[in-house]
């Protein structure tokens, strides 16, 4: 196939915009969706539009369209008119958090918003692959319900079953997910059915901690970003409970896109993958400032708040055996440290320019 032709929802978030450079790389055509919705959810920081600045001056040819996903006719004449041959739906409301407060918006974006793509998709190119990017949040809070023992600085599970990690075959049912894991779980079970009941080759990934240098990190999303943002600016980091012993698996959002080219070679359908940086990528908060103090040099500086964060995971990594059966090409191909440091020159470099005034609104 000549220049296949992928289509980012999403496109200026971290992962879509990871996702579209590194399709490009590949010899795609990229069309972007993006309405930055993100600096709706939270404010300026959030912002991305220096993003689609930098994608529309990096990948040659990239077509952006500042499109809302809950403009169902709007998606349907662009499906239409791209008809890609590859769909990767990364747009969303973000945060656990946040969603409380906007319960209509996050719906909207993240269940009704993903089922407008899934019906474009199959009126227009059902035979493209479609990727969903889902969350560990499906799984709601019954991670917690699984025997824990504490070590110096992190919890760990104590059950061997779970000695890899969490599986894709735990259950999502009967907990407590937040207004988001909700609003999350709707939109990865009708991409498993889209699947089961249409035939589409579909995939949902259930992320851990997605990151890397692209995160445009803020208190309520984008956990290692944010952390380490706050130690290269000396603000102080609010640490919700559990001791700050709480576990997070964390993947560099390149090889979350790596993955997602595995699945393009050879797609399954209505599929369920569990990614995140597994056990070897895990850490607690305590252990990231440890890391991120031997990254920067800088000291952290921290508050402890005596309550945890409504349903927030005390451990969890994920078990990615599944993933590595089906596609054994595949293999984390960035530690922890790696992706630290990465982070930390990006947001030395992002405050820099802010200081001087060079770039535009990036928190
Ligand atoms: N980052 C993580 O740690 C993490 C973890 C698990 C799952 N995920 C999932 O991965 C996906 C991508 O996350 P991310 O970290 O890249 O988030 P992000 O906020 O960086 O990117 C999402 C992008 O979607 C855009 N968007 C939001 N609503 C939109 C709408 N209605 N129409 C068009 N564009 C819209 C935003 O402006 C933003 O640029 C989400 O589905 C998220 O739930 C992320």
């Amino acid at each position: 196939m000549a220049n296949p032709s992928v289509l980012v929802s999403g496109s200026c978030g971290l992962i879509g915009s990871e996702v579209a450079t590194y399709f490009a790389r590949q010899g795609f055509r990229i069309v972007g969706i993006d309405s930055n919705h993100r600096a709706v959810f939270f404010g300026p920081e959030g912002d991305t539009s220096w993003t689609r600045e930098r994608l529309l001056r990096d990948i040659p040819g990239y077509r952006h369209e500042p499109l809302d996903i809950r403009n169902r006719e709007g998606l349907r004449s662009l499906m239409r008119e791209v008809r890609p041959n590859l769909i990767i739906h990364t747009a969303a409301q973000p945060s656990h958090d946040r969603a409380a407060e906007i319960p209509f918006l996050d719906f909207e974006v993240n269940a009704v918003g993903t089922l407008n793509m899934l019906e474009a998709a199959r009126e227009f190119c059902p035979e493209a692959p479609f990727i969903h990017m889902s969350t560990n949040k499906v799984y709601g809070d019954r991670p917690n319900t699984i025997a824990l023992r504490e070590l110096e600085s992190r919890w760990d599970y104590a059950d061997p079953a779970y000695a890899h990690g969490i599986p894709e075959d735990f259950s999502i049912d009967q907990s407590k997910h937040s207004i988001f894991g909700v609003s999350k779980v709707a939109g990865d079970v009708m991409v498993q059915e889209y699947g089961r009941y249409h035939g589409m080759p579909t995939c949902c990934l259930r992320g851990g901690c997605l990151t890397g240098p692209n995160h445009s990190g803020v208190e309520l999303h984008g956990f290692l970003s944010y952390l380490i943002k706050c130690n290269v600016d000396a603000r102080e980091y609010r640490i919700y409970g559990y001791k700050g012993k709480q576990v997070r698996d964390n993947i560099h959002s390149e090889d979350v896109a790596r993955f997602m080219f595995e699945f393009w070679k050879a797609p399954r359908v209505a599929e369920v993958y569990n990614l995140g940086g597994g056990k070897q990528n895990a850490c607690s908060i305590l252990e990231a400032f440890e890391i991120t103090q031997a990254v920067t040099g800088k000291p952290m500086r921290s508050k402890y708040v005596d309550e945890n964060r409504i349903g927030d995971h005390i451990c969890y990594y994920s078990d990615l055996r599944k993933m590595q059966v089906h596609y054994p090409a595949w293999r984390i191909t960035k530690p922890l440290r790696a992706i630290f440091e990465e982070i930390a020159e990006s947001w030395l470099e992002r405050l820099a320019n802010r200081r001087s005034g060079r770039t535009g609104a990036c928190g």
